[in-house]
């Protein structure tokens, strides 16, 4: 087995290689003057089993084409197999159709990187198995939320109680809380497809007084986040704090969920940012070690 080292998640396959003793890979790569990208693995590859750590958080379409340059690569120079560990899988979210005239965007990204020699996928908290359904070889998720809960209870936060913004991560806070201990739940969340507006809906929580970690798997805007806060400091929460897997964090959303009184938000390195405070390399490295004994 070797690990290629993706652009985009360049340290932490430096990570995952150093934990798991696999050789490194390393990758030339640069944008023409025109915006079109270039991919050159720089070590033989021939017969060996190629995992490409890449993620594919924004800019999303130059880090898939990087992947899949890097699959085809690896593929044209011998490789016996490609898996890719993409961290965080960009397009999940568009996993069926929603409104008449969509595309199933998830669907066409699983075919393009099928096509450029992907055999296997290994993402983190993907935002919906279904996504994974639609590709034509075999892809599973892992997840990140002990290692964030664990993150909180090294901090002395035992017993916190976990929320989710929305029923549908409340599988995310059910996760947390046989960590740390305390109660868990969920708000209710509403978006509108056409304008991207959240409305979260206040429910009664006996969160007076408590610390609260609001558990999502990506923070993107921030509305969610912004909206539960808001609930949670409406309730007489004392301390609230934002744990997500794939902090995307995108323009003002740090500004705005801090100011809605989230006092620190902590995410994974799936994305390159200041707040990715747990890496993911332990996790990913223990799944291509039970791979390579596998
Ligand atoms: C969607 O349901 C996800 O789980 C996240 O809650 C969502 O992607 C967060 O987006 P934003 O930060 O823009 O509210």
């Amino acid at each position: 087995m070797k690990i290629v080292l993706g652009p985009a998640s360049k340290e932490l396959g430096e990570k995952i290689a150093e934990l798991t003793g696999i050789e490194k890979v390393p990758v030339a790569h640069k944008t023409f003057p025109d915006g079109e990208t270039y991919i050159r693995l720089e070590s033989p590859i021939q017969d060996d089993h190629v995992v490409i750590v890449q993620t594919t958080s924004p800019p999303q379409d130059s880090r898939l084409i990087q992947l899949a340059f890097m699959a085809d690569a690896a593929k044209r120079n011998g490789a016996s197999k490609v898996t890719a560990v993409v961290p965080y899988l960009a397009y999940a979210r568009q996993d069926k159709i929603f409104l008449k005239g969509e595309t199933i965007s998830i669907e066409t990204v699983a075919h393009m990187l099928s096509a450029a020699g992907v055999d296997a996928l290994i993402t983190v908290n993907v935002h919906s198995a279904n996504a994974l359904t639609k590709f034509p070889f075999p892809a599973k998720t892992l997840s990140a939320i002990p290692l964030l809960a664990e993150h909180f209870t090294r901090r002395g936060f035992t017993k916190a109680f976990a929320l989710a913004p929305d029923k549908g991560a409340m599988h995310i806070a059910e996760e947390a809380k046989k960590i740390l201990g305390g109660e868990c739940g969920h708000l209710e969340k509403q978006r509108d497809r056409y304008t991207g507006q959240v409305n979260v809906a206040k429910k009664a929580f006996n969160v007076k007084g408590a610390t609260v970690i609001i558990f999502d798997d990506i923070i993107s805007t921030g509305g969610t986040i912004v909206g539960a806060a808001k609930i949670l400091k409406e309730l007489g929460a004392k301390r609230v704090f934002a744990a997500c897997v794939h902090p995307l964090l995108i323009g003002d959303a740090e500004k705005r969920i801090l100011e809605a009184g989230v006092e620190e938000i902590v995410g994974t390195d799936s994305v390159t940012s200041h707040v990715s405070k747990v890496s993911l390399a332990p996790l990913i490295s223990k799944e291509l070690k039970a791979l390579q004994s596998g």
